[in-house]
């Protein structure tokens, strides 16, 4: 079918995308064709046109927080009905691989792969100006229709909108899973959110979720320490040596027991700051990615290792998509979870690079790319 994409064809230039007219083929074994609703705008899709995200290859379909409706069935497709509702997860999940099978889907062997730029089975299901063109996370979401494998596929109950669904494929499990599950938290705690876009607002809702006392959120945009309160931050600063201060008062100088950080881009200079805020035996969580060329990190290791601290790296917030991606549209329907407050601001996918400019100067929370009719 013909349709239209958002592309880049020199990724990492910051030459912006390109909508564009695209062909996409029917699903093939074990895939299916999503009428999309909606796509959120990550940071991790800049970071491709940065070069944050290295790409050797190109040209790239953006888009990986997408949900919909299934509309056709490939051969081989068990599991799966058309009109079925689902949420595209970033990364997929077999099932039957060894990190799958004890119930880290996260690190699931297929999902290593989902940069390569070919579906899963090596080839392409969308061409434009008569090339293959590579999908973002096997997903490909600036586009309203996409041919996926089934493990990427994550079934909702059909009451959810479709709309805010779409943030549970990245931005939200990653957010709300760096508290739940990389960090740990527990009851009591006294947490530290850097950085409050997409991704960090969930880690904020994910440490209200673990019973956190004390949220303290960094963010240098004023309207983002605004919102971080709707959505749990119990004090907002605007930089470290604020927090610093709010942490000491309210941990009588022992430090939070977790920090978390959720930057739009994580340099190394960060990392000492954030261990500083860390309390003895407490956890300090990267969840933001760094620039792949970023190997200099200024670390007191002494102090690192004899007050007993970890540092955990996180991918998907150490989330299980099938699990928690409707445990998360769940919480959404009783009301425990909020996805709306998410959306700052909608477009047309004609104006992507406005709402990429939008993200750049730290406008939203989520911009949100609408399909409709
Ligand atoms: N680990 C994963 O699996 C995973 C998944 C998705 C996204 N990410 C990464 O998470 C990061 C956040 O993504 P996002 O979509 O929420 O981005 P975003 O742009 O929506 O949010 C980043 C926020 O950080 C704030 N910020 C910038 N510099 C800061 C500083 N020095 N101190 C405090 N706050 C600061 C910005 O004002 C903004 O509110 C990105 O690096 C993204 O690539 C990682
Ligand atoms: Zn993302
Ligand atoms: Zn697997």
């Amino acid at each position: 079918m013909k349709t239209i994409g958002a592309l880049l064809w020199e990724p990492g230039t910051r030459s912006g995308w390109s909508v564009e007219e695209i062909e996409i083929d029917p699903p093939k074994s074990r895939e299916v064709r999503v009428k999309l609703a909606a796509s959120g705008i990550c940071h991790s899709d800049d970071h491709v046109d940065t070069g944050d995200i290295p790409l050797d290859w190109a040209p790239i379909i953006g888009g990986h927080e997408g949900a919909g409706v299934i509309e056709e069935l490939g051969p081989d497709v068990t599991g799966f009905e058309v009109g079925d509702h689902v949420v595209l997860s970033f990364l997929p999940s077999c099932g039957h691989c060894k990190m799958c099978t004890i119930g880290r889907s996260n690190m699931c062997e297929m999902g290593a792969g989902v940069l390569g730029g070919f579906a899963p089975d090596g080839t392409h299901r969308v061409h434009a100006r008569g090339q293959g063109v590579g999908p973002f996370s096997y997903l490909g979401t600036f586009s309203p229709y996409v041919v996926v494998n089934i493990d990427s596929c994550v079934k909702i109950g059909k009451d959810i909108p479709l709309d805010k669904a779409a943030l549970i494929g990245c931005g939200v499990p990653t957010g709300w899973g760096s508290s739940v599950y990389a960090a740990d938290i527990q009851l009591g705690d006294t947490v530290v959110v850097i950085g409050t876009g997409g991704v960090g607002m969930n880690a904020v809702q994910g440490a209200r979720h673990k019973g956190a006392k004390n949220i303290v959120t960094i963010d240098p945009v004023e309207y983002k320490r605004d919102q971080a309160k709707i959505f749990g931050a119990t004090h907002t600063t605007e930089n470290f040596e604020q927090c610093r201060e709010v942490v000491d008062q309210l941990t009588e100088g022992q430090g939070a027991d977790v920090v978390i950080i959720t930057v739009d881009i994580a340099y190394g200079h960060l990392l000492n700051p954030a261990q500083e805020m860390t309390r003895r035996g407490g956890t300090l969580v990267l969840t933001a990615a760094a620039p792949v060329t970023q190997r200099d990190v200024p670390f007191d290791l002494f102090t690192f290792a004899m007050s007993g601290k970890r540092l955990q790296g996180t991918l998907y917030g150490t989330t299980t998509a099938r699990r928690d991606i409707p445990l998360i549209a769940d919480m959404y329907r009783r009301g425990e979870f909020k996805l709306d407050e998410l959306v700052t601001k909608t477009y047309k996918l004609e104006d992507i690079n406005t709402a990429f400019k939008d993200l750049r100067e730290g406008k939203n929370i989520r911009g949100v790319i609408m399909y409709d009719d």
